[in-house]
Parts: structure tokens; sequence; C-alpha cells
């Protein structure tokens, strides 16, 4: 969800007026995506890099975290919808860390869609972390080195509780910019990218139903070739 800030400033508003604004779009995107029978939606709020940015930046990002979650999860439990953090949670605000496990407990019991906010999150930390638990399990010798292989170390990333899901399809970057900033790093090894002019303050609902459909036109072929379709009728 990037561009809210550059939004603002081109409207000669303050940074944060770009965070209201943008975190007012995500429940037309949380739908939308709901309405579309898309299985995982993760988005990405806060990077372990936001923490350079100023304090009272960053206190308007909490508060709005607080916020959202106040005023939406009732309706994400008429959607079914689950909640799931990755990131650090440890260095949220104590404030954001109570409204996060407040929303998730009364979203427990929903079997439809997950949402994934990637709060505090890095996906290189998040490797290393990974690689760190499986060379202790090794330690304590409980695993071997060639224990390890990708199904493995899938599960030991923050995204294991998505199981298959884990596999990112899509990515969509709003607002011009063309780069991955540390986001889901493994996740993403045959996703597509879908980059966008709009600052994620002005994508919504219809920019992402858009982007849907440039998704279903892609040939996804992951690493292979396409083959010809056999033709109807042939050997049933
Ligand atoms: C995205 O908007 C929201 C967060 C990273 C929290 P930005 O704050 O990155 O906006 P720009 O990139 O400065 O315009
Ligand atoms: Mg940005």
């Amino acid at each position: 969800m990037d561009g809210n800030g550059r939004w603002a400033e081109r409207r000669g508003h303050a940074r944060f007026f770009g965070h209201v604004r943008g975190a007012a779009r995500i429940r037309g995107v949380v739908e939308e995506a709901v309405s579309q029978g898309i299985s995982a939606l993760t988005l990405f709020a806060f990077s372990t890099e936001n923490w350079k940015r100023p304090e009272a930046e960053r206190t308007v990002l909490w508060g709005l975290l607080e916020r959202y979650l106040r005023k939406e999860v009732p309706g994400l439990l008429r959607q079914n919808v689950r909640l799931q953090i990755i990131g650090d949670q440890s260095r949220l605000p104590e404030s954001s860390r109570r409204a996060i496990a407040s929303a998730q407990h009364v979203l427990s019991q929903c079997s439809g869609m997950v949402l994934t906010l990637a709060l505090s999150y890095g996906a290189r930390a998040e490797i290393i972390e990974a690689a760190r638990r499986f060379a202790q399990e090794c330690e304590q010798g409980r695993a071997s080195a060639t224990d390890l292989d990708e199904a493995t170390f899938s599960g030991l990333l923050q995204t294991a509780e998505l199981g298959d899901l884990s596999d990112v399809d899509l990515v969509i970057r709003t607002s011009g910019e063309q780069r991955i900033s540390n986001f889901l790093l493994w996740q993403v090894a045959y996703a597509e990218f879908v980059f966008r002019p709009e600052p994620w303050p002005e994508f919504g609902a219809e920019q992402f139903s858009d982007v849907l459909k440039t998704f279903a036109g892609r040939e996804r072929r992951f690493g292979g070739v396409t083959l010809p379709r056999p033709e109807l009728g042939v050997n049933g």
C-alpha cells in the first residue's frame, strides 16, 4: 500500500492525511477480494524499515491500525474473514498489540478469506529467523542439514499457517514504484507482479478488480512450457 505520503503532499496536506485516506481505502479492497473468492490477501502496512520514520508519523500509523481494527472487525466477521499478523509484533505499541489480540479473538472462528497484515515486517529478518530455528533444531540433534527442503523451510516462515496459500500468486504495488522492498521474498518466487500508477489513497475496489483481470490474462508457466491444449473429444 504505497504512496499515501506523496498523495497528501501533492495536495499540500501533511503526510498523515494520506495515511488516513489510505486506511479508508482498505475496506473496499477487502470486500472486493472476498466477493471475488480470493482465499488470502496480505497487506504490507508497515515494514521493518518504516521504523526510521519520525515518531509522530509512526504514532499516526499505529493509531490508524487500532482504529481500523475497532471499526472493521464487525464487517470482517460478517464476511467470515480471519485475521493473521506477520512481522515482529513485539516492537508494536502495547495498545496496538491489544487491539490485534482482541480482533483475532473475535475472528478466530472465521473460515473464509485470511487477511494478513504485515506489521513491522521484513522478509530478510523472517528468513534469518527461520534459518536460525532450523540451525537450533540441528544443534539440539532434532534435525540434520539434509532434512531441509523447500517445504520444510516454508513451514518455518511466518506465513506457515497459510499452508499452500503462502506461495503468493499476485503482488500489486501502487504509486508507480517498481520495487519489492523486502516483502515476502521467499513466497513470491513465482508470483505475478502488477505495478499501478495510482497512489494507495486512489486505489479502490474498481482498480483492484481491474488488476485481477490483468492477472487472469497472464500465462503462468512456473518455469515449464505451455503444452498445446488437447483437442476436446479425443480420448474422452
Ligand atoms: C504507504 O505510504 C504507507 C506506509 C508505508 C505506512 P507511504 O507512507 O510509503 O507514502 P509515500 O511513499 O511516502 O508516498
Ligand atoms: Mg512509500
